[in-house]
C-alpha cells in the first residue's frame, strides 16, 4: 500500500471514530431533551406515599396532602398534587376518597363526627362518600389505595366536576 494511500485510509479510520464518539454521546443528550416530550401525562398519576398506616385511627377520617414529582416541560419540581381523606375501618382495610367536591371543585372537609361537608354549597357525605345533602351530584371519588411496608399509598386521580357518572378529567 503506497503512503499516500495509507494516509487516507488512516484519515477515514479518524473520521469513522470520531463521528461514532459524536453518535454515542447524543444519544443520552437526545433522550434528556425528548423526554418531557414524549413522557405521558400520567406518569404522575402513580401510587404516592401518604402517611404510615399507624398514624391511621379505626373510624377517625385523615386528610392527607398527596406530594409528589411534577413534571412542566422541563422542569421538574416536588409538590402537592392533590389531597385525599384517608378512613381505617374496624376490618382494618383503609378507604380514600378525594377531597375535590365533585359538584364544583371545592375542597371538601370534616364537618362533623360522622360526616364530611364541602364549604362552598354546602353538600354533606357520609364517611363513605354517600351524598346526604347538597348539589352534588355524586358521591364523592374514591381513589385507589394500597398499604405496603406499613405505609399507606394512594393513587391520586382528578374527575370531572358537575357530571353524575365519575369519568377521569
Ligand atoms: S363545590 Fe362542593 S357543594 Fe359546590
Amino acid at each position: 500500500m503506497a503512503t499516500s494511500d495509507r494516509r487516507g485510509f488512516l484519515k477515514f479510520l479518524a473520521g469513522l471514530f470520531g463521528s461514532g464518539i459524536a453518535a454515542i454521546a447524543t444519544v443520552p443528550l437526545l433522550g434528556a431533551a425528548l423526554t418531557p416530550l414524549i413522557r405521558r401525562k400520567d406518569d404522575d398519576a402513580n401510587l404516592i406515599r401518604a402517611i404510615p398506616e399507624k398514624d391511621l385511627i379505626v373510624g377517625v377520617p385523615r386528610r392527607v396532602d398527596l406530594t409528589a414529582v411534577v413534571v412542566d416541560g422541563w422542569t421538574r419540581s416536588v409538590g402537592v398534587v392533590g389531597a385525599a381523606w384517608l378512613l381505617k375501618k374496624a376490618d382494618g382495610s383503609i378507604s380514600a376518597l378525594s377531597s375535590v367536591c365533585p359538584h364544583s371543585g371545592c375542597s371538601i372537609g370534616q364537618k362533623s363526627k360522622a360526616t364530611y361537608g364541602c364549604p362552598c354549597h354546602a353538600s354533606a357525605f357520609s364517611f363513605e362518600g354517600a351524598p346526604l345533602e347538597g348539589p352534588s351530584p355524586r358521591d364523592m371519588d374514591p381513589l385507589p389505595v394500597e398499604v405496603k411496608d406499613g405505609a399507606v399509598f394512594v393513587k391520586w386521580m382528578r374527575f370531572k366536576i358537575g357530571v353524575k357518572d365519575r369519568r377521569p378529567a
